[in-house]
């Protein structure tokens, strides 16, 4: 294994990747797109951070990774750090162990759909497909605004918006631009790494005359799955083998269509549809952009993990999150876990974990409004979330994999326990970020083995600013023992005067 180093520093640059409308985008050293991470399993990463922003806040989060051990490298602001305020500098460093296909995008509220998200992938030279394919390929897919984020924000947030209808994006992207070549040999099999880094649209992706061969959703693989089209929400990541025809007499469409029931309304000039091409020859025409065929996407609980791990038995910790949208005194429109809108602390919540003492296992010091849960080590937790919204959620957590043990139908209601005909998957697949119905439910099941505080969230962002957010605290009296706040991340607090304690633990 070796350490991979990159130095960025978050600037503002200008991009027009719809072609359509030129702005100001977020990118790393002067470009945009911002690179895309490659290190292989067992590596160190090490990026060191500079915010060149001149007027806001900024953090990086690795989407997926677990960071076990190293709970203040995870970069949500106000909960494992404290945002770089403009100028400042800090290192994220750890190892990753987890192969996969994963990304890594800003955690300041709003910010990553100004264009700080990129791919993040862990190769796996060792891993059970490693020999089923001759090359591999990222493609990602997004949403794009035209306009910038926080006048998008302060719009959604207002009186003027009581029925809290998110901003529609523009324009599809895939690799952020308006789709791209793919050249391919024939007969080889390729293995596709598809990462959806929107802010809102999930999307339904396909390869016209070809089928797609799950192996990954999420970093964990899967038994392999034939799939003709994919639905990837927003953060969801998915790798599939795909292999070429023997003759190169024609040229295939690769289509992204954001799924266009999570609008409010259709704006005029919508371009849900992104098309990219599967070259086999340069000499053919190019294939005229597809509509969505008449498929069924492929359903995500049906995977098996390739490991064959069975349902985790006997949950010592069983909770439920009502899911609901409201209009609070003021007029605008929140989401609520349970009746709470988050609201962060001043101080990350990870530091107060770190020195609250024996009080670290009780919620209330964390705050009601950072919605706080607390797991002892080792609990099998159940998890159940009731969508008593109109609207699908993708829900994220920060940390682990779950397993997805039991999703319901649209309108389905509240999940109920004493429900015979419920049956739950008996090898669930487990993944980080799951689709939940409107109106329905879903039962999540995953283990309290690493200590420190992850959010749970939904990742549209604009839920994510409407507070649709509740933090996890594992085991914070083992973290205490074993983790620490490296002294760099510490003093970003200190220059911003935060009342932040040192490590009580060290
Ligand atoms: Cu992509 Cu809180 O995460």
């Amino acid at each position: 294994s070796k350490t991979v180093t990159y130095d960025f520093n978050v600037t503002y640059t200008t991009a027009n990747p719809d072609g359509q409308f030129e702005r100001r985008v977020i990118g790393i050293n002067g470009k945009w797109p911002i690179p895309t991470i490659e290190i292989e399993k067992g590596d160190r990463l090490v990026v060191n951070l500079v915010n060149g922003l001149p007027d806001v806040e900024t953090s990086l989060h690795w989407h997926g990774l677990f960071q076990n051990g190293t709970n203040a490298m995870d970069g949500p602001g106000k909960v494992t750090q404290c945002a770089l305020a403009p100028g400042q500098k800090m290192t994220y460093n750890f190892t990753i162990n987890q192969p996969g296909t994963y990304w890594y995008h800003s955690h300041i509220k709003g910010q990553y759909p100004d264009g700080i998200r990129a791919p993040l992938i862990v190769r796996d030279p060792k891993g059970p497909y490693a020999k089923k394919y001759d090359e591999e390929v990222v493609i990602s897919l997004s949403d794009w605004y035209h306009d910038e984020n926080p006048p998008l924000l302060a719009k959604f947030l207002s009186v003027g918006n009581p029925t809290g209808a998110e901003p529609v994006p523009n324009s599809a992207l895939m690799n952020e631009t308006q789709g791209m070549p793919f050249h391919v040999k024939p007969g080889r099999t390729y293995m596709v790494r598809l990462v959806n880094m929107a802010a809102f649209a999930a999307q339904y992706f396909w390869i016209e005359g070809h089928t797609m061969r799950i192996i990954e959703v999420d970093g964990e693989y899967t038994e392999e799955a034939e799939a003709e089209m994919i639905y990837l929400t927003a953060a969801q990541r998915l790798s599939f083998l795909l292999t070429t025809k023997n003759e190169t007499t024609k040229n295939y469409a690769i289509v992204g269509s954001m799924d266009e029931d999570l609008f409010d309304q259709i704006p005029d000039g919508l371009n849900s549809n992104v098309t990219g091409h599967l070259i086999y020859s340069a000499a053919r025409p190019l294939p005229e952009p597809a509509f969505v065929d008449a498929f069924e996407p492929f359903d995500d609980f049906t995977l098996v993990p390739f490991d064959g791990e069975d349902l985790w038995e006997e949950p010592t910790y069983t909770f439920a999150l009502e899911v609901m949208m409201d209009n609070l005194g003021d007029g605008a429109n929140y989401a609520f876990f349970n009746g709470i809108t988050y609201v962060p602390p001043k101080v990350p919540t990870l530091y107060t974990a770190l020195n609250a003492g024996n009080l670290s296992l009780t919620p209330e010091i964390y705050g009601r409004d950072t919605n706080p849960i607390v797991f002892k080590h080792h609990d099998v937790v159940e998890l159940i979330i009731n969508n008593n919204d109109p609207g699908k959620h993708p829900f994220h957590l920060h940390g682990h994999t779950f397993q997805l043990a039991y999703r319901s139908d649209v309108d389905a209601g509240f999940f109920n326990a004493s429900d015979e005909s419920i049956e739950f998957a008996k090898k669930p697949m487990r993944r980080d970020t799951v689709l939940v119905n409107p109106g329905g439910n879903v039962v999540l099941r995953f283990r309290a083995d690493n200590p420190g505080v992850w959010l749970f969230h939904c990742h549209i962002e604009w839920h994510i600013e409407s507070g649709l957010i509740a933090t996890f605290i594992e085991a914070p009296d083992v973290l205490q023992k074993t983790q620490t706040i490296p002294e760099d991340h510490l003093a970003i607090c200190k220059a911003q005067n935060l009342p932040v304690v040192g490590n009580a633990a060290a």
